[in-house]
């Protein structure tokens, strides 16, 4: 008798989960969670709504999730009705159907690599081939070399990340009108991170009405500090939503997750209220990194990620030692910390202050050398990239 592992997708086989570490310490900043739990009057409303449903929890749920659609539809603005909105227990679900409807086996799905680790995994699960795009010097993407890799590949899906994880820089705009320009298939831009964008930083949303293939996914895991509540959606094309349904679980979202998600969103405003405190902590550690030689970028999500840092496992290592928790990307000499409560960043900082001293120039001004996701992906530093393309960000220029 052959064993399960014998037996399994040969595509799948030797393959690693995600798996980012839940180790309990206290103070975790690895999964760009929101710190802050949920205030009092947003916990007490979601127990009326949940208490609402308890009766009914013999019938299923509403499998279109009409009345969430067309709460998120409202939050997002730019017109957007709810036939153009769809939700799922979080955008990992709502892009692993994307996946499942316009991938597959036979067909393919490029990213630019380091991005989120969650896109190649689901293109895995789902069969889709995945194409892993190049970035230049300091991890940027320029138009032409983002229009040149979609040309070359002519991929069915192209996931884009705005604010990008892990490096926390907001996509250039001309990158993405660029690739709608050139792209087949799809192209999904993930802006998981949206809220914590800075001034003038635009959102794809705003081409949605001109560009049929486009879609934007969103989670209310991050800004919302919801990320218990598993709830993703996405904007696009009405068609796009539509050819969802063929590939969605019926009644994927409980009745519970629906009832829970418009309770908070009826509360965006509370909830919400946290963003300017952890923008704030996001500033402080990117200007105490920077003061302590790290190579930081400018960023536009609630993390990090700092560079320099020579063996950065050990550099971890020290920290946990501490009861501080960070992100390993895969990076040589990069770690990813995610901006929390003023106290958190405190620990962070005094933990870091004794595990980590940069080494003397010029071997501080290291330029990121390649980790197993950068592979072959040049030299030069974030903050070069963040200076040098400030202009074309998406981000308005003053005035
Ligand atoms: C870029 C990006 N997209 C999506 C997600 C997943 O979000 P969700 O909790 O909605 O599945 C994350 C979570 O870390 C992320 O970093």
């Amino acid at each position: 008798m052959t064993g399960v592992t014998d037996l399994l997708r040969e595509d799948l086989r030797g393959r690693q989960p995600y798996g980012a570490p839940q180790i309990d310490v206290p103070v975790r900043l690895n999964t760009n969670e929101n710190s802050y739990p949920l205030p009092e009057p947003v916990v007490e409303a979601l127990q009326r709504a949940l208490a609402k449903e308890l009766a009914g929890l013999n019938r299923y749920p509403d499998r279109d999730a009409v009345a969430l659609r067309t709460d998120l539809a409202a939050y997002l603005g730019h017109g957007l009705t709810r036939d153009q909105v769809w939700a799922a227990n979080g955008s990992n679900e709502v892009q692993q159907q994307l996946l499942q409807a316009f991938g597959g086996p036979g067909r393919t799905a490029l990213g630019f690599t380091p991005s989120y680790s969650m896109h190649p995994l689901l293109a895995a699960g789902t069969g889709t081939g995945w194409v892993d795009g190049r970035r230049g010097a300091g991890f940027d993407l320029t138009p032409a070399e983002a229009a040149a890799q979609v040309r070359a590949h002519r991929p069915h899906l192209v996931f884009l990340c705005s604010p990008n994880n892990p490096t926390g820089t907001a996509l250039p705009l001309p990158v993405l009108e660029a690739v709608l320009e050139e792209a087949p298939g799809l192209v999904v831009v993930d802006e998981a991170y949206a809220e914590f964008a800075r001034a003038g930083t635009g959102s794809a949303l705003a081409l949605l009405a001109d560009h049929p293939y486009l879609v934007v996914t969103r989670t209310m895991s991050k800004a919302f500090g919801f990320a218990g509540g598993r709830v993703g959606y996405l904007a696009a094309a009405p068609e796009v939503v539509a050819a969802l349904q063929l590939v969605r679980l019926p009644y994927h979202l409980s009745s519970l997750t629906q009832a829970a998600a418009r309770a908070a969103l009826a509360h965006a405003g509370v909830l919400l209220g946290t963003v300017e405190a952890i923008k704030q902590q996001r500033d402080r550690l990117v200007t105490e990194l920077r003061r302590r030689g790290a190579t930081v970028a400018d960023s536009d999500a609630n993390f990090v990620l700092f560079g320099g840092l020579g063996d950065q496992r050990a550099v971890w290592q020290g920290l946990v030692e501490r009861g501080v928790l960070v992100r390993d990307v895969g990076l040589a000499g990069w770690l990813r910390v995610t901006a929390g409560t003023p106290a958190e960043t405190d620990a962070f900082l005094a933990a870091l202050d004794q595990v980590w001293r940069p080494a003397p120039a010029p071997s501080s001004a290291a330029p990121p050398s390649a980790g197993s996701t950068a592979a072959g992906r040049g030299a030069g530093t974030l903050e070069a990239e963040a200076s040098g393309a400030g202009g074309s960000q998406l981000r308005r220029k003053p005035g």
